[in-house]
């Protein structure tokens, strides 16, 4: 096993951080953080040489990644295809200002642990064969988790890094906790340090909060502690605004969370892909009633989907008329929207009043389009001898229409 490749090269190796965390409060986590007092790199590569898969390593850092792949799974049974394991060296981080990227230099276990965001991440269990299992709790973590806190190890933490101040509301919101008094403080105190963060990094962090199951309540939170007025400036806390993000919560889990045609889909998880993009939604939603809401948007985009999901918002606002409610045929509706992602579609219904009454047909079709199953491919229609061409995107969109109007089923 692993921990018998870390006693022969004498490193001491743990997995670390939020994995321990989930471990010691039940929750499924995939993702295994290793650190190793020793070469990291060394480390992950002789696994590879070892047991199979691939190693990235990243020199400067002292970090790699281990993909276990299918060569794994056939010499090992209890070793799964598709594992990724982060390794790094333990380390200690400086920064050289407040919210700069941290200057990384090798360290004690202690020191690694002592360097991170809050006592419930700075566990660590040792996998050496000799002392597997032990647990390492140096800033009493187990305790933290018993009495439900998020509590800070150090005074400079939010100072260091203002991001943890929405991850503290991330886990708070996650497992139930509240930051304690002290680490409360000392996020308040440091809430003129976010807007020194680069959009992308508070952006990852939105995205992280608005995927999780209580967007809401985070968002509710946030305004509590006066955060907002440090990311979009004024007038977010309005009980309109707050309105606006419940109905958009609302209506995303009706369309996402129903089980249609026996498929059970749960796109809203905290540990789903990011095929639907309804983070950028809620931030669309707190911004909106900014006269430049679109463009303070758009800078805290993360990729291709964001940006579109801002267009398609953008495009059928312009084009929305009250006429679409009046549609029974989902097919029809089909035809109007299909070129709109659903994100959009969800965002504009919600903006428009007593859109519950009337988007009932609107809501059974978006729930059918997530579901959509993939009726026909390109492989079989090239089968059925259709030369390709744009005449295949023209037959699976009237697919699909069929599909949506009860014309066809997946069987067919
Ligand atoms: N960490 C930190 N400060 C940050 C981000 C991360 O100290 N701003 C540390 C924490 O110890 C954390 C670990 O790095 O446990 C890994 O970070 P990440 O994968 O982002 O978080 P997880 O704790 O694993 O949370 P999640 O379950 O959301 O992945």
């Amino acid at each position: 096993n692993i921990g018998e490749k870390a006693d022969k090269l004498g490193f001491k190796a743990y997995i670390i951080g939020g994995v321990v965390r989930d471990l010691v409060i039940g929750f499924k986590n995939e993702d295994i953080d290793i650190v190793v007092e020793g070469d990291g790199i060394q480390f992950a590569q002789m696994l590879a040489e070892e047991f199979g898969g691939s190693v990235r390593s990243h020199e400067k850092f002292g970090t790699a990644t281990w993909k276990t792949d299918e060569f794994c799974v056939a010499n090992k049974s209890y070793c799964r295809e598709g594992l990724k394991f982060d390794i790094t060296t333990a380390r200690r981080e400086y920064y050289d200002y407040p919210a700069a990227l941290p200057t990384v230099e090798r360290s004690s276990l202690k020191e690694d642990l002592y360097r991170r965001d809050f006592t419930i991440n700075a566990m660590a269990i040792q996998i050496n064969d000799s002392e597997f299992g032990k647990l390492i709790d140096y800033f009493h973590g187990i305790k933290d988790i018993n009495n439900k806190k998020i509590r800070v190890l150090y005074n400079l933490s939010f100072v260091e890094d203002p991001t943890r101040i929405l991850r503290a509301v991330r886990f708070e919101q996650r497992f139930g906790f509240l930051m304690d008094g002290h680490t409360q403080e000392l996020a308040l105190n440091s809430l003129d340090k976010i807007p020194a963060v680069s959009e992308v990094r508070i952006a990852n962090e939105l995205k992280n909060l608005f995927q999780e199951q209580h967007p809401v309540e985070a968002i509710e939170r946030l305004a509590a502690l006066g955060v907002w007025d440090y990311i979009i400036g004024d007038g977010v806390a309005s009980l309109e605004v707050l309105e606006r993000v419940k109905e958009l919560k609302g209506v995303i889990k009706i369309v996402t969370n129903k089980n249609v045609n026996n498929q059970d889909i749960h796109i809203t998880s905290p540990y789903d892909n990011d095929k639907y993009r309804f983070w950028i939604c809620y931030l669309a939603s707190l911004f909106y009633d900014n006269d430049q809401w679109l463009e303070r948007v758009q800078r805290f985009t993360l990729n291709n989907d964001d940006v579109e999901v801002l267009n398609h918002i953008q495009k059928l606002e312009a084009i929305w008329q009250d006429k679409i409610f009046m549609q029974t045929s989902l097919g029809v509706i089909h035809r109007e929207l299909y070129q709109f992602r659903v994100e959009a579609i969800i965002f504009v219904l919600t903006l428009t009043s007593d859109y519950r009454q009337q988007a009932k047909t609107i809501i059974e079709y978006l729930q059918k389009r997530v579901a959509i199953p993939a009726l026909l491919t390109g492989k079989k229609l090239k089968e059925l001898g259709i030369k390709p061409g744009p005449i295949y995107s023209e037959i699976l969109f009237e697919y699909e229409c069929a599909y949506l109007n009860g014309e066809i089923s997946n069987k067919d």
